[in-house]
């Protein structure tokens, strides 16, 4: 197949696009390396560096090549950076995609897997998440991924454009090669950062909140890793190829682990103390986010294989000890 993955120079999108070579496709990464790195992009893909924006740019990569299928990762991502500036979030992410969606309706290209998140869903009573459970987004960032599910649903209901959302809960952990990995400046999510402190390279961890309804009154999060995340796109994208339905699935390890556990997990692992101070609560923080993964197993006989807290830690420990300052200084 003739792949184009958008963003496939960032964490996640690096990873999808190693097991897409490693299963023979042909690969072209687009990515404006705002937090992106080319050397996540693996060889044979081919890199180009531009911005998902430049309708100029997509429509000569569509022109020289005839894409099957588009990934799309391309995105700001933090919750809380799109809490401080929202409109960041809805300019690059939801006009991106636009810009995207055009190109490839120009071109005929009418298969997408696109990267959601569970933040979409937002504060929920509901315990376990299901693909049906209502979405009421809690920041800007979720906000604008919601519009953008809602963006290529119309295209597919006007212009038949396919589509596979994956609805990703908390991506972690590191590809077991140990070639490419988590590198972000400033770094935010929870695992790299409570590794940094038995990496040197900080000493203490603030856990935002302590008085949220969970099991320990730190917020609950679904850790799943990134190996397995990206197994589930290249099987989203047979699933679209075979003729069936577009649709949207959660990716999730479908156990919750509170903050806590998390800094106790990776105590446990490097066997070194991580101290703790409590913080006030993050502003966009849903208290629990646990997936409910019943749908991708049926439909698409995804089968996790790295589905315990020890798997993540120890791929992304590998990682960060071997490379020290991520991509940096690498060729
Ligand atoms: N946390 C702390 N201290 C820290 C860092 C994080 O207490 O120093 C807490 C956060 O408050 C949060 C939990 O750890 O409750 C996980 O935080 P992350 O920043 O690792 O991840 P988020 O849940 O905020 O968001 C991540 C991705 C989003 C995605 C979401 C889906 O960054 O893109 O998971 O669940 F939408």
């Amino acid at each position: 197949m003739n792949i184009l993955v958008v963003g496939g120079a960032g964490y996640i999108g690096s990873h999808i696009v190693k097991q897409l070579t490693d299963s023979n496709h042909k690969v072209i990464v687009l990515d404006n390396l705002q937090t992106g790195h080319a050397e996540a992009v693996t060889k044979p893909a081919t890199f180009i560096k531009g911005n998902v924006k430049d309708k100029a740019l997509l429509r000569e990569l569509f022109s020289k090549t005839s894409f099957d299928v588009v990934f799309h990762f391309a995105a700001n991502s933090s919750v809380e950076e799109s809490m401080e500036d929202p409109l960041l979030y809805f300019d690059n992410n939801v006009s991106g995609l636009i810009a995207l969606l055009e190109v490839m309706n120009e071109f005929a290209v009418k298969t997408i897997i696109f990267s959601s998140t569970a933040a979409v869903y937002g504060d929920t009573s509901e315990e376990i998440i299901t693909e049906d459970t209502e979405t009421t987004p809690k920041n800007p960032y979720g906000e604008s991924k919601r519009m953008m599910e809602k963006i290529i649903q119309w295209c597919h209901t006007a212009y038949d454009i396919k589509y596979v959302v994956l609805r990703y809960f908390n991506v972690a952990g590191a590809d077991l090669a140990g070639v490419i990995g988590e590198d972000h400046h400033p770094e935010t999510h929870l695992i790299p950062i409570v590794l940094e402190v038995p990496l040197g390279k900080r000493n203490f961890i603030t856990i935002f909140g302590d008085d949220y309804d969970t099991k320990d009154g730190t917020t609950v999060r679904d850790y799943v890793h990134v190996v397995d995340l990206a197994t589930a796109h290249l099987l989203a994208m047979d699933y679209l190829l075979a003729g069936n339905d577009s649709t949207i699935f959660n990716v999730g390890s479908s156990t919750g682990f509170s903050t806590l556990e998390i800094i106790q997990s990776v105590e446990k692992y490097t066997q070194q103390k991580i101290p703790v101070k409590y913080g006030s609560r993050r502003e966009g923080d849903p208290h629990s986010l646990i997936a409910s993964s019943k749908k991708i197993k049926e439909v698409l006989g995804w089968e996790p294989l790295y589905t315990d807290l020890d798997s993540i830690i120890d791929s992304a420990w590998k990682w960060h000890t071997s490379h020290p300052n991520g991509y940096k200084n690498e060729q």
